[in-house]
């Protein structure tokens, strides 16, 4: 059975009062806003429109991967305030925090859910979200990536209800983003669209989807970071938004398991693991033969040498062309690294065992 819903309202536009306003925002809304973006663009204008009739929370604290503290600071401000709707303009972590925090006032504590001491509530706060970087996905994902720094842990809250209730795509603040961040963000979208095909989890819809992502990616990345293209930049903004959904019909594959690793240990980011563990693994396709990865390849019509090539030019031409040495790795860390990596390491049809992730670890240095 084929399962693939393409929900909520999407809206590409550039931000206005008008374009916010046709999401119902209700009278008390929680602005989660990324620093950055607040002191590029003049939002004020939008914000005084909408205090006319509403009252506006804005916070604009929220650091890398959405720690446990910054979120306890909105809930200790806000419990009681009857917030009606999160707009979060910003990143992964500043959208993966609205989405924690939009199951964080109803009576069960975000953090007995996200360590499955409690189930997720059934009702939440509509989340409208505004991307700023295009890769992550999280603007339409099933999942919100949240760190308990404490004890060093990070992990997903999930479930479809953690799902955005509407998503605005405005290249222009994409366009603000430096042109590395741009590429190796990018590179984290390209992952999502080979991954959730290759994976045991993919289905024809998911697979259709990554296709018209890659040829995306392949196309539009390089002219969308080094030209600053806004044209270009919006196909790799709705591309990373649909790999979003992609992300929750089908799953990643052992990259991401293996980043989540190595990201903490070299105090590296999410993509530039990926775009260094890409190096072993796509080799490790080859070696198999691996029949999805063939498919994949004819999809794309390319030999799988030919797609090879085309991923090795985009890293050159975006100067990213990483390996997990340049991250700090080396190979007397290889054995320790593969014990650790955990999660459905199944979903993923090149993995036989613990060999595979010291294979692609060690294509990788
Ligand atoms: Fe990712």
């Amino acid at each position: 059975m084929t399962h693939y819903s393409i929900k909520p309202k999407l809206v590409v536009a550039p931000i206005s009062f008008e374009v916010l306003t046709e999401f119902n925002l209700g009278s008390r809304v929680l602005i989660l806003i990324s620093k950055t973006v607040l002191d590029t663009f003049n939002f004020s204008s939008i914000f005084d429109e909408l205090k006319k009739e509403r009252t506006l929370y804005i916070y604009n604290h929220i650091s890398p991967d959405a720690p446990f503290e910054d979120l306890d600071k909105v809930i200790n401000d806000l419990t009681g305030k009857r917030i009606e709707s999160i707009i979060a303009i910003g990143g992964g972590s500043v959208i993966d925090a609205a989405k924690a925090l939009s199951i964080a006032f109803q009576g069960v504590s975000y953090k007995d859910v996200f360590y499955k001491r409690a189930e997720m509530p059934k009702n939440k706060i509509k989340v409208i979200a505004i991307p700023t970087t295009a890769g992550t996905g999280a603007e339409l994902s099933f999942g919100a990536i949240i760190y308990d720094k404490e004890n060093s842990i990070k992990g997903g809250l999930r479930g479809d209800i953690i799902q955005p209730n509407g998503v605005i795509i405005d290249a222009n603040l994409h366009n603000a983003c430096p042109s590395k961040l741009k590429a190796e963000v990018g590179f984290d979208c390209l992952t999502h669209a080979i991954e959730t095909y290759i994976s045991k989890k993919s289905n024809p819809l998911v697979k259709n989807q990554s296709i018209g992502c890659i040829r995306n990616i392949f196309s539009y990345l390089i002219p969308a970071c080094k030209e600053n293209n806004l044209y270009a930049m919006e196909k790799i903004a709705l591309s990373s938004a649909l790999m979003g959904i992609n992300l929750a019909y089908s799953s990643t594959c052992l990259p991401h398991r293996i980043q989540y690793v190595i990201g903490p240990l070299t105090g590296t980011s999410h993509a530039q693991g990926l775009i260094a563990l890409y190096k072993g693994w796509l080799s490790h396709l080859k070696d198999l033969s691996l029949i999805e990865f063939k498919r994949l390849a004819d999809d794309l019509d390319l030999s799988i040498i030919g797609f090879l090539d085309k991923v090795q030019l985009l890293k050159e031409s975006l100067d990213i062309d990483y390996s997990i040495s340049d991250l700090g790795i080396n190979e007397n860390q290889i054995i320790d690294i593969s014990n650790q990596v955990s999660g459905n390491l199944e979903a993923d049809p090149s993995y036989t065992g613990i060999e595979t992730i010291k294979k692609i670890l060690f294509n990788s240095l």
